[in-house]
């Protein structure tokens, strides 16, 4: 990927930024939190909320961040600051794409701790320590590694040095040829491990659980909690979007392209799903409200109990690091293409400093699953309270603001322009959406999400 991605023949562009997007938006967002934080709100009725969260809020929003970063071609700190001077908007605006870097450091911080987690998997499933257990054995494998501080930092720190030593090469083809061939591959492992749940699971159960709308069991924070999985999920509101979306042909579909994007991280997220919960029903032992763990104790149950477990398994978790080392990527390469840019660093210093101070950031959420479990402030650990600050109140604060921007205080012609607007049914659509759906919706969401957590 480079500027002249306007020479490429359009197909091959448009491609190579689905790629890349795809990369980035599926990650631990589909395969752990996804199921994780539906388990934890009932089920159906919060996977429907999400869906339409989805639909309503995060594919406009991601159409406005691709948006901006083609029409600003640099990195979302500078892409703001040009548009804002271009459009004549107040400098202010240009604080989104600090925002957006913040955040960004934020969710890699906790991100890289979980990851890890998935790395200290592979070398689990390899030598067979899941072969025939049952659902609490696994449960004391998972809590035994939270004990282990040592064991999670070490797992932490390799994943930081994979993220970086991509970054610092600079986000080359090799990370999308080896998107190209691992998420295909991913996805024929979802399927394969559906194929198990379907027989060996409650498949039934798990399938009412996702899809039978029990609004009784929905609360104004499961609300919020969907509105904030949908940026986190598709990765927008840190600046990943915006910074690929300079890389796109001129003249690519963004609309196309968009949906193509969050279908494929919608229909992960829902094979993760259905892969899961079917297991989780079977073994009477696995709560479906688990939290974080749920991934980490429900499929090794399925693994133990496969011919072929230790191969599947060791598969399933290098390309969950996989998933998420993508992912990764797209959080710190914006910040690190700002500080080179501007700064004077170089690559390789810049992406050491961000890496380090991320590392840093991380060990407060190891910590918070041993040492500092006690360190509770208003009821939330270290590492609740950053997920919740990141994905409740930062990532549909920073789209509210995108949809704002782009809503309201960009001219319509710049978007009209850059959308293709003119030939197209769907801008005129995507226009009042954006104006008159979006910012009132998470708006609301956010207010009233955020007083019935605290209330
Ligand atoms: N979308 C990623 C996931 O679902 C997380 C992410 C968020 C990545 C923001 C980049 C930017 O796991």
């Amino acid at each position: 990927m480079s500027s002249d991605a306007g020479n490429f023949p359009t197909w091959r562009g448009r491609w190579t930024f689905i790629l890349a997007a795809t990369g980035s938006a599926v990650g631990l967002g589909n395969i752990w939190k996804f199921p994780y934080i539906a388990g934890e709100n009932g089920g159906g009725a919060f996977v429907l909320v999400y869906l339409a969260c989805i639909l309503l809020v995060g594919i406009p929003v991601m159409v406005a961040e691709v948006m901006l970063g083609r029409r600003g071609r640099h990195s979302p700190v500078n892409t703001m600051r040009a548009i804002t001077a271009e459009v004549g908007a107040r400098g202010y605006w240009r604080g989104l794409g600090w925002l957006g870097w913040m955040i960004a450091m934020l969710v890699l911080s906790f991100y890289s701790v979980i990851a890890g987690w998935a790395l200290a998997y592979i070398p689990e499933m390899a030598i067979g320590a899941f072969q025939g257990v049952n659902a609490q054995s696994t449960k004391d494998i998972f809590d035994t590694m939270l004990q282990d501080r040592d064991r999670l930092i070490l797992w932490h720190t390799v994943f930081m040095l994979m993220t970086a030593a991509v970054v610092t090469a600079g986000v080359t083809r090799g990370l999308g040829a080896a998107a190209r061939v691992l998420m295909p591959i991913l996805f024929i492992l979802l399927v394969i491990l559906l194929v198990f749940s379907y027989w060996h699971g409650d498949f039934a159960r798990g399938f009412s659980f996702l899809f039978s709308f029990d609004f009784s069991k929905l609360t104004l924070r499961g609300v919020l909690e969907a509105l904030g999985h949908a940026f986190f999920t598709l990765s927008l509101g840190v600046g990943a979007i915006m910074a690929y979306g300079a890389y796109m042909p001129a003249d690519a579909s963004i609309g196309k392209t968009v949906l193509t994007v969050a279908l494929l991280d919608t229909v992960v997220a829902l094979m993760a799903g259905m892969a899961i919960f079917p297991i989780v029903f079977a073994h009477g032992g696995i709560d479906p409200g688990a939290g974080p763990a749920l991934l980490f104790v429900t499929l090794p149950v399925a693994f133990g109990a496969m011919e072929a477990g230790i191969l599947i398994g060791g598969l399933f978790f290098i390309l969950v690091v996989v998933a998420a080392w993508s992912s990764a990527i797209s959080l710190l390469e914006p910040g690190v293409a700002w500080l080179a840019e501007n700064r004077g660093f170089n690559r390789f210093t810049a992406t050491l400093l961000l890496a380090t101070v991320i590392w840093l950031l991380g060990l407060g959420t190891v910590l918070s699953f041993n040492d500092w479990a006690e360190y509770k402030f208003a009821g939330l650990t270290f590492f609740d309270g950053i997920d919740f600050l990141t994905s409740r109140i930062l990532l549909p604060l920073s789209g509210l603001l995108i949809a704002i921007f782009v809503g309201w205080v960009l001219a319509p012609d710049v978007s009209k322009d850059e959308l293709n607007g003119e030939n197209s049914v769907a801008w005129p659509l995507w226009y009042w959406v954006l104006r008159y759906v979006c910012p009132p919706a998470i708006g609301i969401v956010l207010v009233v999400g955020l007083y019935d957590s605290f209330s």
